[in-house]
């Protein structure tokens, strides 16, 4: 079956806003009408089989080594200098009532993606069981996510932006839906990582020097800090790995950059929010990220630090999907 290829990025046809979209993969288009997906969190098919299931391939003792030692730096370094406590780092006292209710919005929005840590770390570990490196990660990668969802969670609550009961309906309705990997092997895993953990840094950053501009709040602001620092880590960690499978298969790696970094999509999740269109306006207006900042901010930098060229990207894909 002939299906259509990405060329190079579209800025023009990139959705990344928080709007309902029906945006699905440009490989499995058959998939993606399927039943009960939940198009309002990653639009992509539901039922994941064949390749899926097959076991991810080991990589040479050597690349193995490489991988372990990322992650033992990756974690050396957060045990030194990255840390912090839930209780004790952030001045909840400082927690600013009058800020502008869209910042709680936005902020709702983030812990309800952050709470779908059981989908995220139960799907991909699986998929990565062949590889210490990744599975240690993973585990670390989980404490660290599941303080982001904490943290977001406690300021809403501290600050007065959402009660108690209010928090625990939003929880029931994001544990009533489910996740499901995106792609299709863990190469394609592991560049959506890479990308998505940079577009989150960028989104928590972003939000950050809004609330600055938007009245201030020592809270808010020290916590979405710890948060971007995390995420870029996450980002870091993804990315080296890249660069190990690079040097294993360079054409493996870069036929899944292409399927994933052309037709990325950051979660749509405004179903969740009961949102009114002035809501989202205002989400809107804020300008956390956009096809503009994915391109200038995500794709461009990506490709230079993983050396590779635009040329490169544009080549057709090989048609035999990835074995890895
Ligand atoms: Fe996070
Ligand atoms: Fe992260």
């Amino acid at each position: 079956m002939t299906m259509p290829r990405p060329t190079e990025y579209n800025r023009e046809q990139a959705n990344f806003s928080l709007q309902r979209t029906d945006s699905v993969s440009l490989y499995q288009p058959e998939q993606a009408k399927q039943d009960d997906s939940p198009a309002w969190i990653i639009p992509f098919p539901r039922s994941q089989t064949g390749p899926m299931d097959s076991p991810a391939i080991t990589l040479p003792p050597e690349h193995e080594r490489a991988m372990w030692k990322l992650f033992r730096d990756f974690f050396d370094l957060a045990e030194k200098k990255r840390r912090w406590n839930l209780v004790d780092d952030i001045p909840w006292a400082e927690c600013n009532p009058g800020l502008k209710p869209v910042v709680a919005d936005i902020v709702e929005t983030f812990c309800a993606v952050e709470l779908f840590l059981p989908d995220y770390s139960s799907k991909i570990l699986p998929k990565v069981r062949h590889s210490k490196s990744r599975t240690w990660f993973y585990a670390n990668w989980g404490y660290e996510e599941a303080k982001h969802s904490m943290a977001l969670n406690e300021w809403l609550l501290k600050s007065g932006s959402r009660s108690e009961e209010y928090m625990a309906d939003m929880e029931g309705k994001v544990f009533a839906r489910e996740w499901n990997l995106p792609h299709d092997d863990h190469l394609a895993m592991l560049v959506y990582s890479m990308v998505q953990e940079e577009a989150t840094f960028l989104n928590y950053r972003n939000l950050r020097s809004r609330v600055g501009e938007l009245g201030s709040d020592p809270a808010l602001e020290k916590l979405l800090n710890y948060l971007a620092v995390d995420e870029k880590a996450h980002h870091r960690f993804f990315r080296d790995c890249l660069r190990i499978y690079l040097e294993y298969d360079r054409t493996a790696v870069i036929d899944q950059l292409k399927r994933v970094m052309h037709d990325f999509n950051m979660p749509a999740i405004n179903d969740l929010l009961d949102e009114s269109q002035t809501r989202l306006a205002a989400i809107r207006e804020l300008d956390l990220f956009s096809p503009d900042i994915y391109y200038r901010e995500v794709y461009l930098p990506i490709l230079t630090s993983l050396g590779i060229s635009r040329q490169e990207m544009r080549t057709p894909l090989k048609e035999k999907k990835s074995q890895s």
